[in-house]
């Protein structure tokens, strides 16, 4: 299914020290010991953004986890489709969490980021067993993935939708550096609320929507759930 694959003009995405002269196995250049990065060109080696599950600490563990507000926004299920993966920040908490965890990314760039911090984690024991296997990412519109589960057994009991807004929002489990960034490549998610809606007609029971906490409602939601410095919408579903 469609996603959109560009790099804008100006960013580069490559292997941190990583070299092509290399042999095509040496481990130097795998993906354990070569992060995958988004920069800008010109920019200093090292200085970009990649996706480090290990950065969203989580000392805590599954406790912790269990206590975010994105966890109490879900709230009852076994399986959840996050939407809107980006860095997978909220994708990874909710795995820990323990649910079953389909994340979503249309944008090439950000989905080959996500799979790489992914597949990092996965050789990292710690995370590894946080994780417990309960996460994938798939390249995709959410729109079109969730359109053809509709009504079918792979519709999940939750979504989660956390779209790139327009500036003032300071919302994300993301640092700053990484929002800016996110915006430049996959500028804002303009079909949010259309999205919204397939989601609604998709999950078994509920759809949240996460965001900043002084932004104006897409719809009206059957109640929120208020965290620092964001919000999260949620609806009780209409599956077709
Ligand atoms: C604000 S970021 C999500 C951040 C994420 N919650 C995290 O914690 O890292 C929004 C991401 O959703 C993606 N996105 C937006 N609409 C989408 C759609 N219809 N299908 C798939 N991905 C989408 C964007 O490309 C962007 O990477």
């Amino acid at each position: 299914m469609s996603g959109t694959r560009a790099l804008p003009a100006g960013y580069v995405l490559s292997r941190v020290g990583a070299h092509a002269d290399r042999a095509p196995h040496d481990a130097r250049n795998s993906p354990l010991e070569s992060p995958l990065e988004l920069r800008r060109e010109g920019e200093r080696e090292g200085r970009g953004v990649r996706c480090d599950l290990g950065a969203f600490s989580l000392r805590g563990g599954v406790a912790e986890a269990r206590s975010m507000p994105v966890v109490k926004a879900v709230g009852d299920a076994v399986t959840v489709v996050d939407a809107t993966a980006g860095l997978l920040g909220d994708a990874f908490v909710l795995a820990v969490a323990g649910y079953q965890v389909t994340a979503l990314e249309r944008s090439l760039p950000i989905y080959e980021l996500a799979s790489d911090g992914l597949e990092r984690a996965m050789r990292d024991p710690r995370l590894a067993e946080l994780l417990g296997g309960r996460l994938r990412v798939v390249f995709c519109d959410a729109k079109e993935w969730l359109t053809a589960c509709v009504g079918t057994d792979a519709a999940p009991d939750a979504i989660l939708i956390d779209p790139m807004f327009p500036p003032k929002r300071r919302a994300s489990a993301l640092p700053r550096k990484e929002m800016v960034m996110l915006r430049e490549v996959v500028g804002a998610d303009l079909d949010a609320t259309e999205l919204l809606g397939v989601a609604l007609r998709c999950a078994r029971k509920r759809v949240a929507l996460k965001r900043g906490d002084d932004a104006i409602e897409l719809a009206k939601p059957d109640w929120s759930i208020e965290g620092k410095t964001v919000r999260f919408d949620v609806w009780r579903s209409q599956p077709s």
